[in-house]
């Protein structure tokens, strides 16, 4: 079995996300500890900006008239497209920035589909698990409520577009403790906290078994 973790923070040590695929992984290796580990970092190593378009408009051109930028986009669009197809388990801990995903997972995203093809369900089957971090709470009744644009999305390519068997942990509140504004919700914090932990743990055991 081998299994592709992908991170997508910013934030480098204080990362709550990696964190948690940290934990995942940790009871993973332990149970399995012979499986092979493949990752990528987006937020530490960011695919290039423009290789999405150029994948785009080189998959539209004949091979032999492609630049050599086309060609080289195709190629990592390929090497993407084809770690999530090879993997038989798949761990993402991807944040949630600015209100939706950060562009260094919407250009993985984009990548991955230019490399697939449109409609290719690369996933079918297999265990994914999203790990998803957010400084602030959405749930229902919240001010605001409906502003995370990013973990319904990201639902919607994993599972409609692409057929994971999707394993959701989520941690909100992050930012507690970091923002005073949010001093009120300490005690939530530390249960939310305490949950994700305990399904982070729970998954990377789970997972350890498939
Ligand atoms: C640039 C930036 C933008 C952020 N935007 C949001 C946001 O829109 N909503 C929110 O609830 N938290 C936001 N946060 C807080 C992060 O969601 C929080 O720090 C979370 O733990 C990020 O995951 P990470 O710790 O793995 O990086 C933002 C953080 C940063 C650094």
């Amino acid at each position: 079995m081998s299994l592709l973790r992908v991170d997508a923070s910013i934030q480098g040590p204080r990362s709550a996300s990696s964190e948690l695929a940290e934990l995942v992984l940790g009871e993973f290796t332990a149970a399995a500890p012979d499986e092979t580990v493949l990752t990528r970092h987006l937020g530490e190593e960011p695919l290039p900006a423009d290789a999405w378009a150029l994948a785009v408009a080189g998959s539209a051109t004949p091979e032999a008239d492609r630049t050599a930028g086309q060609t080289e986009a195709l190629g990592l669009a390929a090497t993407l497209a084809g770690e999530l197809r090879d993997a038989d388990a798949v761990v993402l801990a991807f944040p949630l920035y600015n209100f939706g995903v950060s562009q260094h997972v919407k250009i993985w995203i984009d990548l991955v589909i230019a490399g697939a093809g449109p409609g290719v369900r690369l996933l079918e089957g297999k265990p994914v698990v999203l790990v998803t971090t957010r400084g602030g709470a959405y749930g229902p009744g919240t001010p605001r409520e409906g502003w995370d644009h990013s973990t319904d999305y990201l639902r919607r390519i994993l599972v409609d577009v692409w057929g994971a068997d999707l394993t959701l942990i989520e941690r909100e509140f992050t930012l507690v403790g970091v923002n005073p504004a949010l001093d009120e919700f300490t005690e939530l914090a530390g249960q939310l906290k305490a949950a994700a932990v305990a399904a982070a743990t729970q998954t990377g055991k789970a997972l350890a078994t498939r």
